[in-house]
């Protein structure tokens, strides 16, 4: 009864995705007054810095970097590109897939993620290398495949071996229907990283919908303390965990977000 109930919701769910659209996503989340580089308290901003803030450490680093459920994003990778030989995105849509494919292919029309990697190549002291760094993206990124992270393999039929770090931002919450899908949706995702690997995790916190074009897409609101525990209860050690809160000027009817998380996790 209960196993029935939550496929149910689960498909419902998986067949709203289907409405999302990834410009629209992109034009609410992506764009000023919530990407505004000339606003340190801006929420894009405060992301790419605790990005960046975990790699400079110099501690995560390795052969391969999986993004799950990347959506049709790519500042979450702009600081992890120097420190791995692969990164793998991936995405449940079609459409997100293609909108990546398009920046990784510079096609007209695609999303221009410049402003970010210069503001990525700035906290760095090396605003004058973005655009070597943008090629850099380019290289690395070396594919971007199916994932679903309701599924025990979520990138099958794509055989990888164990990765050295998974990021995932705004995922879980955004996907599962519950708590329960959610640490499930977590443990599945973990299977994929190798002992000692880190999990880069960013979400959302006391949010209920979000929009993306027509659809409005159901959240699970989550606190700071059921994350850690969620995040420990899978096996890693939280080694950083940062919130942000939303200020009232970037509540701009898209969604009901209280806040947003970082995390950077080492699995056990
Ligand atoms: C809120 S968006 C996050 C996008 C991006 N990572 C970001 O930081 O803005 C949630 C993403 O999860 C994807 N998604 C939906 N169902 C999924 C599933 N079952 N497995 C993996 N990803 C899924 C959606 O297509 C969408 O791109």
């Amino acid at each position: 009864m209960t196993n029935s109930g939550t496929t149910g919701r689960m498909s419902h769910c998986a067949d709203r995705y289907q409405l999302f659209n990834p410009r629209a996503y992109l034009q609410n989340n992506y764009t000023s007054p919530r990407a505004n580089f000339d606003r340190e308290d801006s929420v894009v901003p405060w992301k790419l810095r605790c990005f960046a803030a975990s790699f400079s450490t110099g501690e995560i680093r390795g052969q391969t970097l999986l993004d799950i459920g990347s959506g049709p994003t790519l500042y979450q990778v702009i600081s992890a590109c120097d420190y791995f030989t692969t990164i793998i995105m991936s995405d449940y849509l079609e459409a997100n897939r293609q909108e990546l494919g398009k920046w990784l292919r510079a096609e007209p029309g695609a999303f221009d993620w410049s402003p970010f990697i210069k503001y990525v190549c700035s906290l760095e002291g090396k605003s004058d290398q973005w655009q070597a760094k943008e090629q850099r993206m380019r290289e690395t990124i070396k594919d971007v495949c199916h994932c679903d992270i309701m599924k025990p393999d979520p990138v099958h039929p794509r055989v990888l071996e164990l990765v050295d770090a998974i990021s995932t931002t705004f995922c879980l919450e955004s996907v599962c229907p519950d708590k329960q899908s959610l640490e499930r949706a977590l443990s599945n995702i973990t299977s994929l990283l190798r002992p000692g690997g880190f999990l880069l995790m960013i979400g959302a916190l006391g949010e209920s919908y979000y929009l993306a074009g027509e659809v409005k897409l159901a959240v699970v609101p989550i606190d700071e303390d059921y994350v850690k525990e969620a995040v420990s209860k899978s096996g890693y050690r939280i080694c950083v965990f940062k919130t942000y809160t939303m200020p009232p000027e970037l509540k701009i009817g898209v969604d009901d977000v209280s806040g947003v998380f970082y995390l950077q996790a080492q699995k056990i």
